[in-house]
């Protein structure tokens, strides 16, 4: 089939690369020409494992194009995909402004009959909106269908979770675009579920509030671990055991970030008080969340006392690990406080560097993990990167002032750092 993108982020490149190298033509679309422009020259915008691999290989065979006309793009496909920003509104609602105009767009330029496929998360019933402008802005002049396909991809996994996915969710309002979707997802083996439009964008917000749910449950389980003296980690791995429960997204940390999660959350709680009902539920989760990363910061201050004119070295960046993405990275938001508190920052990510320069000033960025601790009074992790794991702890705690490591991940073992000398703050241990 022959398929156009609009929106070539983080979504939208992994989605077109995926579907040219199951075979079909596939024509990225972006508004921004830097973007497109680095595509065109072989560059990736961001850093996801295996993608470099997979962009070169489709455009070399001819299947994966860049263009940032969306005419160019739209006229020659079969399926649009639609995988612009939705972010959130002052207010916690979404703001569908990308969305709606890039459904004019499409509008204007439909000359035979389309299925255009709604792949940003977006609030129910935003897909009769579309279909809505889409009628307006073409005048009526063609048939076509809007289809709401939800992403479940992961940063960080991408390729793996678009290649071998769970499920793939498929609303329709019609029959006449179920057999091209069948088609399209034929070579991944999951099972397609198709559901009523209105479903699928709730299946989306509802998955994704509850894996925020379960992060706050665990993080509030914490707090109450740490109260009795007992270990989270281990509590986490008892309740896991029960596969009603399951292990995932049960482990403790200064609290959840990233560009879904939080907005996705006040999105499906401003949904939920529009549709008339307060789903007070996830206002507890938004809180335990919030109080997460202030307990953190609290722990960070008591041990230190006073944080202004210390050093901290803060280990990872991202909003999680194999990620660069720094959208709303907790790690980020900890060094804003710790420079309101008037700690001096060096700063260290494997891959979120060059991101996090965009929202991060006046600090020193260390490249090398091993060398960060030097001329720090204490360590703090913010990011789950595996390597983390294998930092030098020797030379870190003969570089550190005194060895004090807040571990806002879990990565170590409080015995161990114990027997090596450190003070160490994990959380919930
Ligand atoms: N990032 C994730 O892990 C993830 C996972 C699942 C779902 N989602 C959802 O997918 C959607 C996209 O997320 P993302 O992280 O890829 O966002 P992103 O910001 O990385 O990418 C969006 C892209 O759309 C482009 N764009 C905006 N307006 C345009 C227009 N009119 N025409 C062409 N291009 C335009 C932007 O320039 C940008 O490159 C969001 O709704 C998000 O919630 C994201």
């Amino acid at each position: 089939m022959k398929i156009s993108i609009v929106g070539t982020g983080y979504v939208g490149l992994v989605t077109g690369t995926c579907f040219a190298e199951s075979g079909h033509h596939v024509v990225c679309i972006d508004s921004d020409a830097k973007k497109i422009e680095l595509l065109q020259r072989g560059g990736i915008p961001i850093y996801e494992p295996g993608l470099p691999e997979l962009v070169k290989k489709n455009v070399a065979a001819g299947r994966l194009s860049f263009t940032n006309s969306t005419p160019e793009g739209v006229e020659c496909s079969d399926l649009i995909f639609i995988a612009v920003a939705t972010p959130p509104q002052p207010d916690g609602s979404v703001d569908l402004s990308f969305v709606e105009k890039v459904s004019r767009e499409i509008a204007s330029c439909l000359t035979s009959y389309k299925i255009i496929v709604d792949k940003s998360t977006v609030p129910v019933r935003t897909g009769e909106k579309v279909a809505e402008t889409i009628a307006r802005y073409s005048k009526g002049r063609v048939e076509f269908d809007v289809v709401s396909n939800p992403e479940f991809l992961r940063e960080g996994s991408a390729i793996e979770d678009f290649m071998k996915p769970d499920r793939v969710v498929v609303g329709v309002a019609s029959q006449r675009p179920v057999r091209a979707m069948k088609e399209l997802y034929a070579p991944f083996n999951a099972p397609v579920m198709f559901t009523n439009i209105k479903s699928a964008e709730l299946i989306k917000h509802a998955a994704n509030s509850f894996l925020a749910l379960k992060i706050s449950y665990i993080n509030a389980v914490s707090v109450l671990c740490e109260a009795a003296g007992a270990d989270v980690q281990e509590v986490a791995a008892g309740m896991g055991m029960d596969p009603r429960i399951g292990r995932q997204f049960l482990n403790a940390s200064l609290g959840f970030g990233g560009s879904c999660f939080p907005k996705d959350l006040s999105a499906f709680i401003a949904t939920s008080q529009s549709l008339g009902y307060d789903f007070g539920l996830l206002k507890e989760v938004q809180k335990i969340n919030t109080l997460q990363m202030e307990r953190f910061v609290k722990k960070i201050t008591d041990a230190l006392w006073v944080t202004r004119g210390k050093t901290l070295g803060v280990l990872g960046l991202a909003f999680k690990q194999n990620t660069d993405d720094v959208r709303n990275s907790p790690a980020i938001a900890l060094c804003h406080r710790l420079q309101a508190a008037g700690a001096g920052l060096r700063v260290h990510d494997p891959q979120a560097m060059d991101k996090a320069r965009t929202v991060l000033n006046n600090v020193t960025w260390v490249a090398d993990m091993n060398e960060l601790a030097e001329g720090c009074d204490a360590l703090i992790i913010a990011t789950e990167w595996p390597q983390f794991k294998n930092l030098d702890l020797e030379r870190a705690r003969r570089a550190l002032s005194h060895p004090i490591i807040f571990d806002g991940r879990n990565l170590f073992d409080p015995a161990e750092m114990e027997r090596l000398g450190f003070l160490y703050k994990s959380i919930g241990r």
